[in-house]
């Protein structure tokens, strides 16, 4: 929905990181089967959408893709063409989340794109339908249209949202050296005997009614790690680092980078993210996350500088459906 001033929208979107993630095989498509549960975690990047003549993208700055391959620009030009919008929109994203960190930057920026532009362009497109398109752009961007926590399965694109957990205090911290996705898959693939953390234990203890952290902490997992651990010890040391340091847990996140600590208190993700901090490592202090994207008319908060906005966004439903995109194998 346009405001009534004309004005654009802005939406937020949150990481992700992957609870546990079983990567299957190579399928004959490509890409690999998976079963993750994956959860949104508080460090957001921003994109606002405003009329225009034609579909533009600025990014803040570290972001050296042209804007015609940036994830955000492709999400807007596929949902006008699907949709037959004449109108563009001139977009501009703030990136806070780190690219190359398993963090689903890109794709959570393409969600965000789908629903700026949805709004902008007063489209009234559910999220299932939204989904279809988000899966042609990347395995994970499905995902962020719910966001909280949700179990995927296929090569990622078929979500199931599930009772939101609690926000639990964690911290993610990333070595310099950032881990393309498809090299970490290649890696994997070249490792003998792959461990496949199963993912059930873990969807019980998150539909429990109290879902109990020392119960989930324990049943934390990730492939990759039986790959990237071995072969970037920047990856292994900031692990065992924060598991020295106190960490009740910690896991690759997706294919890496980044490492997500879960945190015996904010407090110690606070201390702790600053030491590293000032040591020169990206790290940040979070929580766990209960939604995905998130609108907000751009005039109704003020301009984009508004210090506060009113944040809307469906809140993960307590039981979701699976949500299988179509055209999509
Ligand atoms: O889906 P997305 O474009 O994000 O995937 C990027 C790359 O990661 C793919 O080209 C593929 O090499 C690898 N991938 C995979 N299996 C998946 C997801 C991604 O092999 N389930």
């Amino acid at each position: 929905m346009r405001d009534a001033a004309g004005a654009g929208i802005v939406v937020r979107v949150p990481a992700k990181v992957n609870l546990v993630l079983d990567v299957g095989a190579r399928r004959a498509d490509g890409y690999h089967g998976v079963r993750t549960i994956l959860q949104a975690v508080s460090l957001f990047d921003y994109l606002s959408a405003r009329p225009a003549p034609s579909l533009t993208l600025t990014c803040s700055a570290g972001e050296a893709i042209p804007p015609r391959e940036n994830l955000a620009w492709r999400a807007a030009e596929l949902l006008g063409r699907s949709a037959g919008v004449r109108a563009g929109a001139s977009l501009r994203l703030r990136k806070y989340i780190p690219s190359g960190a398993g963090l689903g930057g890109g794709s959570a920026d393409a969600a965000a794109a789908l629903i700026a532009c949805a709004r902008l362009w007063q489209l009234d497109w559910s999220r299932e339908r939204l989904a279809d398109l988000a899966a042609q752009l990347g395995s994970d961007v499905p995902f962020f249209l719910w966001g909280g926590t949700a179990f995927a399965q296929g090569r990622g694109e078929v979500v199931e949202p599930l009772p939101a957990l609690p926000p639990w205090p964690a911290l993610l911290a990333k070595p310099a050296r950032g881990s393309p996705t498809p090299r970490a898959y290649a890696l994997l693939d070249a490792v003998d005997r792959r461990p496949h953390p199963d993912p059930g234990p873990l969807l019980a203890a998150v539909r429990a009614p109290a879902p109990d952290r020392g119960r989930v902490i324990a049943l934390l997992g990730n492939s990759f790690e039986a790959a990237l651990l071995p072969a970037r010890p920047d990856i292994a040391a900031l692990r065992q680092g924060l598991l020295d340091a106190g960490a009740l847990a910690c896991v690759v996140c997706g294919s890496g980078s980044a490492v997500c600590a879960l945190a015996p208190s904010a407090g110690w993700s606070r201390r702790v993210s600053g030491r590293l901090r000032a040591a020169g490592t990206w790290a940040r202090a979070v929580h766990l996350w209960p939604g995905g994207v998130q609108t907000c008319p751009e005039a109704a908060a003020g301009g984009e500088g508004a210090p506060r906005r009113r944040w809307r966004g469906d809140a993960p439903r307590a039981t979701g459906p699976v949500v299988r995109a179509r055209g999509v194998t």
